[in-house]
């Protein structure tokens, strides 16, 4: 990853900074992805916004030659694998996920090693590395119908998130699925004490869940104990938020994931009340994209996202594999 410059953020953000971003934008021939989870600003100035699973559709699709990725370096690293020719930019390398961190591509040799035979499957929050050693992806969008898609008597290695392995392996029902224990730090702190006061709290709010969440197995017990009806729980990537939001007749949702979607379900349903679980619930990865980094990304053409081609290209095709299975996302715009 290259270096940042110190404190892009301090700099005065001159006040035509969305006119310079477009026209910058189209000088370059450049399309601005963002990440439900961005800062408002950024996620109101992209040409899109969406899921994981959505914006990776996107970046193989787009026309233009640079894609400006808004949302953490996994995620551009994505987009570079599947538009290897084209440009893709990140405003700041440095956005990191603390979930792609707890497995490399050499712990997950070793883990396939131990069970040889196994599919493995990754949740995208892995590097590109981790993905070539995959067989196939997925996203907390598509993840049951990937796991479903595998011969019900091959073992499944799923990697790297905990919490989503306990939501799949609950779902599917399949018992050969070995689970990493990693997690995000951000979800993770989400938990059951948090979810169980703000339901007492709120007995008549729905709930959106997001299944990296600590809290998701929480969930299901409350309804498994009646506390909260399952008709009100749902446990959904961060599209599958959005759509849920257009759909609901509650007049408050308690939601728990990140912080930052609040600002797209707000928009998809103005009259409702969206609260967050925990509002400390903040990715301070997702929000090292600022508006001045990425006026500094367009002007000056970085941060470029590399990625070797022969990683790239084993890398692609446990990608593809998952673009091929995933539900289509009705997020993007
Ligand atoms: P989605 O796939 O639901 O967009 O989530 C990505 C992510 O990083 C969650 O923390
Ligand atoms: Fe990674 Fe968690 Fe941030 Fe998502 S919220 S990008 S999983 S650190």
């Amino acid at each position: 990853m290259t270096d940042t410059t110190a404190d892009v953020n301090v700099e005065l953000l001159p006040t035509d900074w969305r006119e310079q971003v477009l026209q910058l934008a189209e000088e370059r021939d450049a399309v601005i992805l963002a990440h439900n989870y961005q800062v408002p600003e950024i996620q109101d100035i992209a040409h899109h916004t969406g899921d994981s699973l959505g914006l990776s559709r996107l970046a193989a699709e787009v026309e233009e030659s640079t894609i400006v990725f808004c949302g953490v370096h996994f995620m551009a690293e994505s987009a570079k694998i599947l538009s290897y020719d084209k440009t893709v930019l990140i405003p700041d390398a440095q956005a990191g996920c603390s979930l792609a961190e707890t497995i490399t591509a050499d712990q997950l040799r070793a883990w396939k090693a131990e069970h040889p035979g196994a599919v493995v499957v990754s949740y995208v929050n892995t590097t590109a590395a981790v993905k070539a050693e995959t067989d196939i992806c997925c996203t907390s969008s598509n993840a049951v119908d990937v796991v479903n898609s595998i011969p019900a008597h091959k073992p499944v290695l799923f990697c790297p998130d905990q919490f989503l392995g306990a939501h799949v392996q609950r779902l599917t029902g399949r018992e050969n699925m070995h689970i990493w224990m990693g997690e995000c730090h951000v979800h993770a702190g989400i938990n059951g004490a948090d979810l169980k006061e703000r339901v007492e709290a709120e007995p008549d709010a729905e709930l959106f869940v997001h299944p990296e969440c600590g809290c998701a197995t929480s969930a299901l017990y409350l309804v498994g104990a009646g506390v909260v009806p399952e008709a009100r729980t749902k446990i959904l990537s961060t599209g599958g938020m959005i759509d849920a939001a257009r759909d609901t007749t509650a007049s408050t949702v308690l939601v728990a994931t990140e912080t930052g979607m609040l600002h797209q379900l707000q928009k998809a349903a103005p009259l409702v009340n969206f609260e967050p679980v925990n509002r400390a619930a903040v990715c301070k990865y997702m929000k090292m994209i600022t508006p001045a980094k990425l006026l500094r990304s367009l002007r000056e053409g970085r941060d470029e996202v590399t990625v070797d081609r022969d990683i790239a290209d084993r890398a692609r095709q446990s990608v593809e594999r998952m673009i091929a299975i995933g539900t289509p996302s009705a997020t993007v715009d």
